[in-house]
């Protein structure tokens, strides 16, 4: 499942079969990387469970034992066992490489070494994703950021608390602006923070570890410096995305589907769509059970938490796009997130893109493709658009979707899709 070659494997997808029975989901992708990586800020031994069986993670073991983390990880049981006792401030660059999410190593790095050296991250290729707000925060915190070609390196001695108002709430510096204050010398306020459950996640673990951190969920957080973190155990968040993406292929496919270790409340804008799609969607506590039969067209905007989830956009825009109806969409969070619709397009949905809004004409009769080069979340609605296509769609590249969904094709297959991962080579030539 975690073959690092899966490029060389595809997804094929086979339409008409609707979703039925349950889904068991495991900790989310946003959270237990940056939790991996919190493990800096202390020696440890940090003990985090509900680790999903993702790809990105091992590489970020990977990355974590290179900076001088020991590491256990059993992808099987989903747990993480960090001891740093001995960090040093440059992850081997190979590793950074490898995932965006090796960005949140900097943070800790500053806070418990006060430097770091950091290549410059890879991950997906959804916009320009500058790491401009992260080095303005880490100066106001008297660090230097120095820009080397394809590296960044961050020097602060003196690393101290300070005023940041972020020009937009970005998860990814409001976590290493956290991390780096919370061993900082005095007071850091970060307003205009970002308030998304995995940072509220990372903030709570944070706290369990000694930190004092105000505001959480809020959007502006106050962390004044400690000078030293404990270990704990913790039991990572789950994914919301995830159960969205569940959500939204059940819907799709007409099928019924109750999805098990969610927290329907950081999904509230996300069912609030899907019940104004036509959807039925009943809420437990930490369950959901999603049915659809007529679907309705809705308007969705994509914002920062809690507003509606830019990673759940293609997934929502192939649902609108066999609603009975005119649906609008706008992405304000990533500017080349639209990309998978000509994808969507070539399978016959009727998209119109004016910059960043899109028009999505259904009912469309989506007829199966071979989709290549999308990124975790396009990938899964290509997976989607292929389960209510006629026709056999071939989803390739999806050692991006391994960074993001844990057991993805046992687990649709356990709802009844015909989905199977297969070498490239049976579709090639
Ligand atoms: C995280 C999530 C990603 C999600 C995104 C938005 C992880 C590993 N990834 O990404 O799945 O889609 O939040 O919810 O948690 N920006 C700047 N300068 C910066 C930082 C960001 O201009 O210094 C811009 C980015 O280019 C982007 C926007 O801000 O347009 C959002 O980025 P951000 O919230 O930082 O996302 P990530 O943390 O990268």
């Amino acid at each position: 499942m975690l073959d690092p070659t899966s490029s060389t494997e595809v997804f094929r997808v086979r339409g008409g079969a609707p979703l039925r029975g349950t889904v068991t989901l495991s900790g989310a992708k946003n959270s237990a990387l940056k939790l991996m990586a919190a493990s800096l800020l202390c020696d440890g031994p940090l003990e985090l469970s509900q680790i999903p069986a993702i790809a990105d993670v091992p590489v970020m073991a990977e990355l974590l034992r290179g900076t001088g983390v020991e590491v256990d990880l059993d992808l099987g049981a989903g747990t993480c066992r960090l001891e740093a006792t001995d960090p040093h401030p440059q992850p081997p660059a190979d590793a950074v490489r490898r995932i965006r999410a090796s960005l949140s190593c900097l943070g800790p790095l500053v806070g418990r070494l006060r430097r770091a050296r950091l290549a410059l991250p890879g991950g997906d290729r959804i916009g320009a994703r500058a790491i401009d707000l992260h080095a303005r925060g880490l100066e106001a915190m008297g660090a230097s950021v120095h820009h080397h070609p394809g590296e960044v390196e961050v020097i602060a001695p003196d690393l101290h608390g300070a005023m940041i108002t972020l020009d937009f709430p970005s998860v990814g510096a409001t976590e290493n602006l956290l991390m780096a204050a919370v061993l900082a010398d005095g007071l850091t306020v970060i307003d205009n923070a970002a308030r998304e459950p995995e940072v509220q996640d990372l903030c709570r673990m944070l706290v369990a570890m000694g930190a004092n951190i105000a505001g959480i969920g809020s959007p502006t957080l106050e962390i004044e410096g400690v000078e030293r973190l404990a270990p704990v155990r913790w039991e990572t968040c789950p994914d919301r995305i995830e159960a969205g993406t569940y959500a939204m292929a059940a819907a799709v496919t007409g099928g019924d589907v109750v999805i098990e270790r969610v927290r329907p409340a950081d999904l509230t804008l996300p069912l609030i769509k899907l019940r104004a799609a036509g959807t039925v969607v009943e809420e437990g506590g930490s369950s959901l059970r999603v049915k659809a039969d007529e679907l309705a067209p809705a308007d969705v905007v994509t914002l920062p938490y809690p507003g509606f989830p830019t990673d759940l956009q293609p997934q929502m825009m192939v649902l609108l796009s066999q609603a009975d109806g005119t649906s609008r969409c706008t992405e304000n969070v990533f500017e080349s997130r639209f990309s998978f619709v000509h994808e969507l397009a070539r399978m016959g949905a009727d998209i119109e893109i004016d910059g960043h809004h899109a028009l999505i004409r259904g009912p469309a009769r989506l007829r199966g493709a071979t989709l290549a080069g999308l990124d975790v979340r396009a990938g899964a609605a290509g997976v989607m658009a292929g389960l209510v296509a006629e026709g056999e769609t071939v989803v390739r590249d999806v050692h991006h979707i391994d960074r993001g969904y844990a057991r993805f094709v046992p687990r649709l297959q356990a709802l009844g899709a015909d989905i199977a991962r297969v070498p490239a080579s049976e579709f090639d030539g």
